[in-house]
């Protein structure tokens, strides 16, 4: 094998990987999906599945990256034969159709970004009409979208350490610092107080069959997991490092950076009378708000240097998003890096151009009549992250339970940490991905498909 390039060392990997995790995800979807789902009620499932089920997982993934030491599909195949290599592939397709959609939010962050700092944004008098109007802009979004996928695939060129590794380094202390001071300073707005009791104090009876399954979706699209990117990123760490321990920390940090989101966002939708409930405008709307109230000069600051940091890390997860096709060509194919990189980015690229426009510019991608009339951001979303991601992790846990066997799993996690063998996590971890994941996430998996394309709901009336 050629030389693929290898994470620095331990804290190399944990920023690219955290890097990966944190993103969008944390920042945009997590409140939106918690402000639909009852709030706190969504907030204790999701940190329950994380732990639960998540965190196996991706302990799971990273193992098989760094035994096989190539990308998702060789992975898979090398270790359980050219049957398992199609669940490789899965991944390698997922993470193509994610960041599809993902680049097109990300454009939209870019052009915040842009119209806060240097444009009129914040002298608007409704954000909500502004963002409506927005989605819809043609060419903004074309030029926006397209610089994101540019400046992804400029840094995929560069490949794993001076790429990733470096632009994760500085980004990630950064956003966790601004939106810590931000938050100080939006508890102290009106009503806050009543935002932080709709998202910590849980009302048990807001929890339904629909909470569980997008709180298991956000949990897996969270961190990174169902795909193969951690396989991937996993590939290029080092025999001596110990997967538990980083897996915790990537796992503890994404975590905390979606809390945080929560806990600013909700304080800033009831200060504002808005609804929590406004699905991916959320914090499109809502934000703008808070840097309006500090003043034209400081809000242009601090709005302009949130979104620029928001944008830095969605930039980190849809390098990782390109980074699982670009090592399943190179390590597979043998193409030239950079050469495929460009391709892959520009197909990318167009493939999204639905989701973009289906926000109300097209009428027939804004409605999908096989899909409840919904839009095709809706229907890659979904289809693609909140089902495909936990099946994709049920899976991994079944190749794991079937092929690899959980022996060879606890020797790879033993590399690096010697203690591990007979200590009670692995107890743990081979029990849940052994018995608990298959037939858990399985049953989860059908219903979920059930439930988003025949409507699950209706049958039982919850
Ligand atoms: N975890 C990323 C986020 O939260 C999205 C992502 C999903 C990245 C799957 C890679 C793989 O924004």
């Amino acid at each position: 094998m050629a030389n693929r390039g290898n994470f620095s060392g331990r804290i190399g990997f944990i920023l690219a990987a955290a890097g990966s995790a944190v993103g969008l995800g944390n920042i945009w979807k997590f409140p939106y999906e918690a402000g639909e789902n009852g709030g706190a009620a969504f907030l204790v499932i999701y940190l329950f599945l994380t732990f639960l089920f998540c965190y196996p997982v991706m302990v799971g993934e990273i193992a098989i990256g760094r035994k096989v030491g190539l990308d998702a599909y060789s992975s898979y195949r090398k270790l359980g034969g050219k049957g398992w290599g199609l669940l490789g592939l899965f991944g390698i397709l997922c993470g193509i159709m994610i960041l599809s959609f993902y680049n097109v939010v990300a454009g939209w962050a870019f052009g915040y970004f842009l119209e806060i700092s240097f444009g009129s944004l914040l002298d608007e008098p409704s954000f909500s009409d502004f963002f409506s109007r927005y989605v819809v802009d043609f060419w903004d979004n074309l030029i926006f979208s397209f610089c994101f996928m540019f400046i992804t695939a400029f840094i995929v060129v560069k490949g794993v350490q001076r790429g990733i590794e470096a632009a994760s380094r500085i980004m990630m202390p950064a956003l966790l610092i601004i939106l810590v001071l931000l938050i100080v300073y939006s508890l102290t707005l009106p009503n806050a107080m009543a935002g932080v009791r709709f998202y910590v104090l849980p009302d048990l009876t807001e929890i339904k069959l629909s909470t569980l399954y997008s709180a298991m979706g956000q949990a897996f699209f969270s961190l990174s997991l169902g795909m193969g990117a951690l396989i991937t990123y996993g590939s290029y760490l080092d025999k001596k490092q110990n997967i538990l321990s980083a897996a915790a920390s990537i796992t503890v940090v994404d975590m905390s950076v979606a809390f945080l989101a929560g806990l600013l966002i909700f304080p800033l939708v009831f200060s504002q009378g808005q609804s929590p409930e406004q699905g991916p405008a959320l914090v499109f709307v809502v934000l703008p708000g808070i840097f309006k109230t500090m003043g034209p000069i400081l809000g242009k600051i601090i709005g302009g240097g949130f979104f620029l940091l928001l944008c830095f890390a969605a930039l980190t997860s849809t390098i990782s998003l390109l980074e699982v096709p670009v090592a399943f060509f190179v390590d597979k194919m043998k193409v030239n890096r950079k050469l495929i990189t460009w391709i892959l980015a520009m197909s990318v690229f167009v493939i999204g151009l639905p989701s973009m426009l289906s926000l109300g510019a097209v009428d027939s991608f804004s409605s999908l009549p096989f899909y409840q009339g919904r839009s095709t951001l809706d229907f890659v979303s979904e289809l693609f992250s909140d089902i495909s991601l936990p099946l994709g992790g049920c899976l991994m846990s079944i190749f794991i339970a079937t092929r690899w066997g959980t022996a060879d799993l606890s020797e790879e996690l033993a590399t690096g940490n010697p203690n591990y063998k007979g200590s009670f996590l692995e107890a743990y971890i081979n029990v849940i991905i052994k018995y608990v994941i298959p037939v858990v996430l399985g049953i989860f998996s059908v219903m979920i498909i059930i439930e988003k394309f025949f409507g699950l709901e209706k049958l039982f009336g919850n």
